[in-house]
């Protein structure tokens, strides 16, 4: 099969396209025949080594000391099943599905096998497969935050970074929680987050929401420039801080700080729970939840797709589509 793949840490140029191995399901797992994926920031910041603040010298123990051990990106993805391993009853060959490899990876390809009950599920109907394959960085992440984070019906939740994809499934979750959502994005944004549910829309270059006096009960922060020190005036008695994007420090020292003033600060990485992906796939077949897309690419153009993303102004999910 043919995959995306980087054998070096670097620009969006160390990728490649080049023949590996199909893989062979083994017994319980599910072989797809991926039709889309995306470039994520995730994929960005592996292939790129451009962490967070602190997390550098971490990263190569984590992904491989001299070159990456996991030589396709791809976190997520959507398709149709191609063939099944013994004892796998929950999906047959030709059944729509989309999948969250998360950190291990693996979506930029023309296959990938996977667990059939892991992190699969069927596609919903209503959206397409170039969406279906951006449900998951975003949606998944959010759950995550909005679960520890105790999100109830009836908060106010301030998401920053709102334009982007986690920033844009913080939205329509929230909102999908009951909640007021208040976005914060710039101004060749505002439109785009009204359309996906913002109640109220806060432009960064004309006002800065950390020092107007408003409060909430939970701030998103996907940008990392809202940490406990500057959002603390912001949050609401008993208000919690979602660090989506922080620094190590910020990590390790803000939810010690936060229990003194009366907050909570969330952050590290976003934990992954199979009933999560199920729970993504019922929303977004209600309609709730419409993954945002940036821009759709070919496979062989997926080098511009990682450019694209190293921007930083993409607005929801960039696409690759694969085959089909
Ligand atoms: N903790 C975890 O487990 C976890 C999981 C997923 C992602 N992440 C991290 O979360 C971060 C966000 O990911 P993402 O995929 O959502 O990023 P993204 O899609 O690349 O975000 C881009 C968006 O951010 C907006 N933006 C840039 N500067 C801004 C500012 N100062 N204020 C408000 N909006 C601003 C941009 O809009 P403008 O062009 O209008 O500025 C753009 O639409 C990444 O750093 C990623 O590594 C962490």
């Amino acid at each position: 099969m043919r995959a995306a793949i980087y054998e070096r840490y670097g620009p969006p140029e160390v990728v490649v396209i080049r023949e590996v191995p199909t893989p062979i399901p083994g017994a319980g797992d599910v072989l797809i025949r991926i039709r889309a994926t995306t470039v994520s920031t995730g994929d960005w910041r592996v292939r790129s080594l451009e962490l967070p603040k602190g997390f550098g010298p971490f990263a190569r123990l984590a992904l491989g000391i001299t070159r990456p051990r996991q030589p396709i990106l791809g976190t997520e993805l959507s398709g149709v099943i191609e063939a099944v391993g013994d004892g796998v009853q929950a999906f047959s060959v030709g059944d729509e599905v989309f999948a969250f490899a998360d950190a291990k990876m693996g979506s930029h390809a023309e296959f990938r096998s996977i667990p059939a009950n892991g992190l699969v599920a069927r596609k919903p109907a209503n959206l397409s497969f170039e969406q279906a394959a951006a449900l998951s960085f975003g949606g998944m992440t959010m759950l995550s935050f909005f679960r520890r984070g105790s999100l109830a019906s009836g908060e106010r939740v301030l998401v920053n970074g709102a334009s982007g994809c986690v920033g844009s499934a913080a939205i329509q979750l929230a909102r999908h929680f009951g909640a007021e959502v208040t976005a914060v994005c710039g101004p060749a944004n505002v439109a785009l987050v009204r359309e996906v549910g913002a109640h109220h829309v806060i432009d960064y270059t004309q006002d800065d929401f950390a020092a107007n006096g408003e409060t909430y009960d939970l701030i998103v922060d996907t940008v990392g420039n809202a940490n406990y020190s500057r959002v603390k005036r912001s949050l609401s008695k008993g208000g919690r801080l979602l660090a989506v994007l922080a620094e190590l420090t910020d990590m390790l020292l803000s939810p010690l700080v936060a229990m003194t003033g009366g907050h909570r600060v969330i952050a590290g990485p976003a934990i992954s729970r199979v009933e999560d992906l199920h729970r993504l796939a019922e929303i977004a077949s209600a309609g709730a939840f419409t993954p945002v897309v940036d821009q759709v690419y070919r496979f062989e153009q997926i080098v511009d797709a990682h450019r694209r993303v190293e921007t930083g102004r993409k607005r929801g999910s960039v696409v690759v589509t694969i085959g089909g």
